[in-house]
């Protein structure tokens, strides 16, 4: 496919209510959606997408009560040990962004053990926010840079808007497509400096219910999208009739 995103970001929404809709526990809902990542995470290296970028659990996710916050590390646990580390042996490299604050230590040990198992990869990388929020990078690159000025590491001159990705949690490029499922229309903290000039689709789709197909429509409507980064540029001659879905 001509004009394919080099980096996606997709924000994993609406668990909960496919699983309230049917009348499951918001605990299904979550193990279907791991299966969801599961697919689309081999799907989008053959698509020869260079990154993805999921958010998985945000650090407001902590206000849900201890129940599903266990239910979603314990499952998180299983698919780094498991489910994922087969996907990734295929080629993903597996990174994470976030606090490791106060993230349990077994939760911990999982994510570095697939990060380790992954480094060498190269045909993708799977980046996995849990125990992110976009702010809370924002400060958290602040202060490293900060202290890198203190310490005579950097000049003052050395930062704009280029190099401060450097300071972010992972140095990537910029999100070129961001995804975001469950019907609702806001960011919720999620990746604000990298998206800057992002495409934004959203899609009322629950995620357990977005599979490849859904995705190959959120690519055909990001090689339609005319670019312009601030400057002037002719009509896409693919472009789609803007909607949001
Ligand atoms: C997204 O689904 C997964 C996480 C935030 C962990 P939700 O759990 O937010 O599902 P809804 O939005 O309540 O349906
Ligand atoms: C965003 O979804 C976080 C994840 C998908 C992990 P939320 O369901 O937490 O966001 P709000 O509360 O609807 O804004
Ligand atoms: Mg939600």
């Amino acid at each position: 496919m001509d004009n394919l995103p080099v980096h996606v970001g997709i924000i994993m929404d609406g668990n909960g209510r496919w699983a309230s809709e049917r009348g499951k526990k918001r605990s299904e809902g979550h193990k279907e959606g791991a299966k969801v990542l599961e697919k689309l995470a081999k799907y989008a290296k053959e698509k020869g997408i260079k990154v993805l970028t999921v958010y998985a659990f945000s650090t407001d996710n902590f206000k849900r009560s201890q129940e599903e916050v266990d239910y979603l590390m314990d499952l998180l646990i299983y698919y780094f040990n498991n489910k994922l580390d087969k996907v990734a042996k295929d080629g993903i490299k597996v990174i994470f962004s976030g606090r490791r604050e106060p993230l349990r230590e077994d939760v911990l040990e999982a994510m570095d053990g697939i990060v380790k198992r992954t480094k060498d990869n190269n045909k993708c990388i799977l980046n996995i926010c849990l125990n992110y929020g976009s702010q809370e990078e924002i400060v958290d690159a602040s202060l490293k840079i900060a202290n890198d000025i203190n310490m005579g590491i950097i000049n003052r001159e050395d930062i704009n808007r280029e190099t401060f990705f450097k300071y972010l949690y992972q140095d990537l490029p910029p999100i070129d497509l961001l995804i975001r499922t469950g019907k609702e229309h806001r960011l919720s903290n999620f990746m604000l400096y990298q998206s800057y000039y992002a495409e934004l689709y959203f899609v009322d789709t629950y995620f357990p219910d977005f599979l490849e197909p859904d995705f190959d429509k959120a690519l055909e409507y990001y090689a339609s999208c005319n670019r312009k980064f601030g400057g002037v540029k002719e009509d896409n001659p693919n472009r789609l009739k803007k909607k949001n879905n």
